[in-house]
C-alpha cells in the first residue's frame, strides 16, 4: 500500500462537506483485510463506524466490570503478531489485552526476531501470513511497516513508527468526541515536537474539520508531506493547520493543550539538545491557564514529568489524559473487530 494515499473523501458524502456530524456518519464500506498503516488510509466515514463501535465495545466493557455483564467474543480462534521494535506500554497491553478480551490470542515479538537483521522483512511476511490472522508492527523507520504490508497477505497495523502514531490519534480524536461531542470548531494546540504523534492528530483532525495548531522550535518541525496531505485532508472542511513558536499565543481559546515528549524512540542520541531547544515548550499550569478555563491537557504517554508537562497538569482536573490512554483500548478493539471481521 503506498504510503500517503490522495486525499481520502468520505464514501457517504463525496464532494465539499461541512458538517462534522455529516462527516463522521459512519459509511457501510469495510475495512475487513484492509492494512492500517496511516490516518489517511481511512475515510471519515470509516472513522465514524470505528468510533460507534468503539463506544459500543467500551460500554460493553464497564458493563462487564461493573456487574459481570457477559461479553461477545467475535475474534474466537483469531491470532494477531505484535511484532515491537521499540518498547510499550499502552500499545502493547491495549493490544493484547484487546485481543484477549474479543476472545482471540496474540503472541507477542520482541527484539529476537527484529526485521531485517535475523532475516528479511519479506520473509518474516512470508511466515507470520501462514500463521496468524493480522499483525501489528512498531518499527523505527516507516518504510519497514509500509514493506511489511507489501509484503504480508494478512492485515498489517501500524503501531508507531518514526512517522506516524495512527491508532493513538484514533483514540485521542474519539476521546475529544466523549468531552466534546461536536468536534466542528473545536481547536487543538500541540506544544513541542512536530512528531509522528503530531502528524497523525494534523491528518486525522484535518480529515474531520478540527483546527490542529503547533508551537515548535524553528528545527523541530513537521514532515512538509504530511502538512500537505493534511491540507488536502482538511478541503471542504473547517479545519485550519496553524504554526507558530509561541506556546502561549498557540494555546489560546483551545479546547485542548496536547503534548509529547520532546525526544521520541530512536532519537535518544538528540536528548540532551532537544531539552534546550525545547525549554520553552513546556505545559504547566499558567500554559492550561493562557489557554482557558475549559481547556483540557491530553499526552499520548509515556510522559517525562516535569519536562514537557508538570505533574500538576497530568494530575490535574484538566487532564483527559487517563482517559485517552483506556481509550487506546476500545478505539483499538474496534479496528481488530472491523479489520478481521469478526
Ligand atoms: N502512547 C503509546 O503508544 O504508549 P506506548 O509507547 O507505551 O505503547
Ligand atoms: N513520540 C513518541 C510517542 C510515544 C508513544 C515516540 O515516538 O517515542
Amino acid at each position: 500500500m503506498p504510503f500517503l494515499p490522495g486525499a481520502v473523501r468520505d464514501a457517504a458524502a463525496p464532494g465539499r462537506v461541512h458538517s462534522v456530524n455529516a462527516i463522521l456518519e459512519p459509511t457501510s464500506t469495510s475495512l475487513r483485510g484492509r492494512d492500517f498503516l496511516s490516518v489517511a488510509d481511512l475515510s471519515a466515514g470509516e472513522v465514524g463506524r470505528l468510533f460507534e463501535r468503539a463506544a459500543e465495545l467500551k460500554a460493553e466493557d464497564r458493563a462487564r466490570r461493573e456487574h459481570g455483564a457477559p461479553v461477545a467474543t467475535p475474534l474466537a480462534g483469531r491470532t494477531l503478531a505484535m511484532l515491537f521494535q521499540k518498547p510499550s506500554l499502552r500499545t502493547r497491553v491495549t493490544f493484547e489485552a484487546g485481543m484477549n478480551q474479543l476472545g482471540g490470542h496474540a503472541v507477542y515479538l520482541t527484539e529476537d526476531v527484529v526485521m531485517g537483521a535475523r532475516e528479511s522483512v519479506r520473509d518474516v511476511a512470508r511466515n507470520l501470513e501462514r500463521f496468524v490472522d493480522a499483525i501489528v508492527a512498531r518499527t523505527g523507520p516507516h518504510e519497514v511497516v509500509v514493506e511489511l504490508a507489501a509484503q504480508a497477505s494478512v492485515p498489517v497495523i501500524n503501531g508507531l513508527t518514526l512517522r506516524e502514531h495512527p491508532c493513538q490519534a484514533l483514540a485521542d480524536v474519539f476521546t475529544m468526541r466523549e468531552r466534546f461531542g461536536d468536534l466542528r470548531g473545536r481547536v487543538l494546540a500541540f506544544v513541542g515536537d512536530g512528531n509522528n504523534v503530531y502528524h497523525s492528530l494534523a491528518l486525522l483532525g484535518s480529515m474531520l474539520g478540527v483546527e490542529v495548531r503547533l508551537a515548535h522550535p524553528a528545527e523541530y518541525g513537521p514532515n512538509p508531506r504530511i502538512v500537505a496531505a493534511a491540507r488536502e485532508l482538511g478541503e471542504g472542511t473547517e479545519a485550519r493547520l496553524v504554526f507558530g513558536d509561541n506556546p502561549t499565543e498557540i494555546v489560546r481559546g483551545a479546547d485542548v493543550v496536547y503534548t509529547d515528549a520532546w525526544t521520541s524512540m530512536g532519537q535518544e542520541a538528540e536528548t540532551e539538545a532537544r531539552r534546550d531547544a525545547f525549554a520553552r515548550f513546556r505545559v504547566d499550569e499558567a500554559l492550561m491557564d493562557a489557554a482557558g478555563p475549559d481547556a483540557v491537557a491530553m499526552h499520548c504517554l509515556p510522559a517525562r514529568r516535569g519536562e514537557e508537562i508538570t505533574s500538576g497538569v497530568m494530575d490535574g482536573p484538566r487532564s483527559v489524559i487517563w482517559d485517552q490512554s483506556e481509550n487506546r483500548l476500545h478505539v483499538q478493539k474496534a479496528l481488530l473487530v472491523e479489520v478481521l471481521g469478526g
